[in-house]
C-alpha cells in the first residue's frame, strides 16, 4: 500500500556504483537517531503543548512515523525542526484513511500500541517487506490488553480495534524493544501498571523518553513497569545522532589501515554500543569522548574516535546479539572487507524476519562480491579474503545497502548495487558523505 517503498516496489534504479576508499582521515556527524525520533514523535503526539524536535531523524521510516500522527490528528509542521501539537493521552482521532507505516516496523508496531487504547477502529500497513514481517508479537499482549486486532495470518495489515485497556504483565519470547515499546505505550492508557519482563535486555529509548516528557517509569534488571493514566508534558529536543547509522564509518574506519575518524554528537546510549566491544575485538583502537554533561533529554551524547590497529577474526556471542542487531551486517562488511579476518554469530535468528532475511541476502550480496559465506539457520561465518568486486544486490534493505557500500569501497575491483535507494530508509545522505570520504 505504500506510495514509493525505496528499493521494494519501484521500477529498479540503475545499479549505484560504489566510490573506492583509500584513506579514512577526519570527522563527519550523522543524522538524528531513528529510534529516539520515532519515540519523541509519538510521545509528542498525544503530549499536552507543544513540543519542537530538533535533529530529526530524515530518512523515510521517520517520515511514515510523522504522515501516520497526522492522520490520527496530531498538528505537524516539518522544517529544520519538527513542531508538533500534542493532543493529550487519549486525545488521538479515528483516521478517516489506513496508516501507511511504509518500510518502517517501528513504526507499525509502536503506533499499534497507541492506537491499541483509543476507542475507535484503525487499520495499519507498509510496503512489501513490512507486509512480510510478524506482528503477533505485538497483537498478543495488546489483545490480552483488551484491544481486538485483525491481521493476515499474523501479518501485516492490522486492523485494530481499540478500547479501554487493562494493565498487564507481560513476558516477550523474544529481546524485542519494539514488543516491550509497543505495550509500555499501551500500558501509558491502560488502567493498573503495566509489567514488560524482558527475556534479555534491549535498546531503552522508549523508557528514557517517557521520563523525557515527565512520566514515570521504573526499571529494575529486566522489569519495566509504567502505571497507567500519566500526563505528559511537550519538550524541546536535540536529537543526537545515530549511533546505528555511525557504525558504518566506524567499520570502514576499522578496516581501512592508517584510519583515523572522529563522529561526532552521536548517542552513545549503553543499550546501543555493544558492537564497540566487539569492533574493539576484531582490532580497531576506539576512544569515547562522553563529557560529563553530554546528555540530551536523558540520552547519552558524545564523540567516537576510531583508528585503524591490528586486525583480528571475531564472532558475536548469542547474548550479545540484541545489544547489536541491527549492526550485525555492518560487522559482516568488517570481516568481508580484510583479507584473512573471518567473523561468526549464532543466536540471530531474529535477522531473518527483518527488512529483509538478513542472513540469507547478507550471504548472498556478500558472496557476490567474492567473500565466502557460510549460513545457519540462526547466523553465518563471513570470510572476504579480500573482495574481488562485483554487484550485490540489497534486497529492498537499507542496512545491507550500507553494509555491501562499506565492504565494496575497499574491494579490489568495481562494487555496484542494486537497490541501494533503500539507504533513503535511515540515511538519504549515506552515498554523498561516502564519495566525500573517497575524495578526501
Ligand atoms: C528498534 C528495535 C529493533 C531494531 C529496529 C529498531 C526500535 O527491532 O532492529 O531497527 O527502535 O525499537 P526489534 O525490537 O524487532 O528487535
Amino acid at each position: 500500500m505504500s506510495a514509493s517503498p525505496p528499493g521494494t516496489e519501484n521500477p529498479r534504479a540503475a545499479p549505484k556504483s560504489v566510490p573506492h576508499v583509500a584513506r579514512v582521515i577526519g570527522s563527519l556527524r550523522v543524522p538524528g537517531d531513528k529510534s529516539i525520533s520515532h519515540r519523541y514523535a509519538m510521545l509528542a503526539a498525544i503530549a499536552d503543548g507543544v513540543s519542537h524536535l530538533e535533529g530529526y531523524a530524515p530518512g523515510a521510516d521517520c517520515a511514515a512515523t510523522l504522515t501516520c500522527l497526522e492522520r490520527l490528528g496530531a498538528g505537524i509542521s516539518r522544517g529544520t525542526r519538527i513542531t508538533i501539537e500534542g493532543r493529550g493521552v487519549l486525545g488521538l482521532q479515528a483516521p478517516s484513511r489506513p496508516l501507511d507505516a511504509a518500510n518502517s516496523g517501528t513504526s507499525m508496531r509502536l503506533l499499534a500500541g497507541l492506537a491499541a487504547a483509543h476507542r475507535f477502529t484503525t487499520v495499519i500497513g507498509g510496503d512489501a517487506s513490512l507486509s512480510r514481517r510478524p506482528m503477533r508479537r505485538v497483537i498478543e499482549p495488546l489483545t490480552r490488553m483488551g484491544a481486538v486486532i485483525d491481521a493476515i495470518e499474523g501479518r501485516p495489515p492490522l486492523t485494530i480495534r481499540g478500547a479501554d485497556l487493562r494493565g498487564l504483565t507481560y513476558r516477550p519470547e523474544v529481546p524485542s524493544a519494539q514488543v516491550k515499546s509497543a505495550v509500555l505505550l499501551a500500558g501509558l492508557h491502560a488502567s493498573g501498571h503495566t509489567t514488560v519482563v524482558e527475556p534479555a535486555p534491549t535498546r531503552d529509548h522508549t523508557e528514557r523518553a517517557f521520563r523525557a516528557f515527565g512520566a514515570q517509569v521504573t526499571v529494575e534488571d529486566r522489569v519495566v513497569t509504567v502505571a497507567g493514566g500519566q500526563r505528559l508534558r511537550a519538550i524541546d529536543a536535540l536529537i543526537p545522532g545515530d549511533f546505528s547509522s555511525a557504525v558504518f564509518w566506524l567499520v570502514l574506519a576499522s578496516g581501512t589501515p592508517g584510519a583515523d575518524l572522529a563522529i561526532e554528537d552521536v548517542g552513545l546510549n549503553p543499550s546501543r554500543t555493544g558492537v564497540l566491544d566487539v569492533l574493539r575485538r576484531a582490532g580497531a583502537r576506539i576512544d569515547v569522548d562522553l563529557p560529563p554533561a553530554g546528555a540530551a533529554r536523558g540520552e547519552p551524547v558524545g564523540r567516537l574516535r576510531v583508528r585503524f590497529d591490528s586486525p583480528n577474526s571475531f564472532e558475536v556471542a548469542p547474548d550479545e546479539v540484541p545489544a547489536m542487531i541491527d549492526e550485525i551486517p555492518a560487522l559482516a562488511a568488517l570481516a568481508a572487507m580484510q583479507p584473512g579476518i573471518s567473523m561468526k554469530v549464532r543466536g540471530a535468528a531474529e535477522l531473518r524476519v527483518k527488512e529483509s532475511d538478513r542472513i540469507a541476502r547478507l550471504g548472498e550480496g556478500f558472496r557476490a562480491l567474492g567473500a565466502s559465506v557460510l549460513e545457519f539457520p540462526d547466523g553465518f561465518t563471513i570470510e572476504g579474503r579480500g573482495l574481488r568486486g562485483g554487484t550485490a544486490d540489497a534486497a529492498g534493505d537499507h542496512r545491507l545497502a550500507m553494509a555491501f557500500a562499506i565492504a565494496g569501497s575497499r574491494a579490489a575491483g568495481p562494487v555496484a548495487i542494486e537497490g541501494a535507494e533503500a539507504v533513503a530508509v535511515s540515511y538519504p545522505g549515506f552515498f554523498d558523505e561516502l564519495e566525500r570520504i573517497a575524495r578526501s
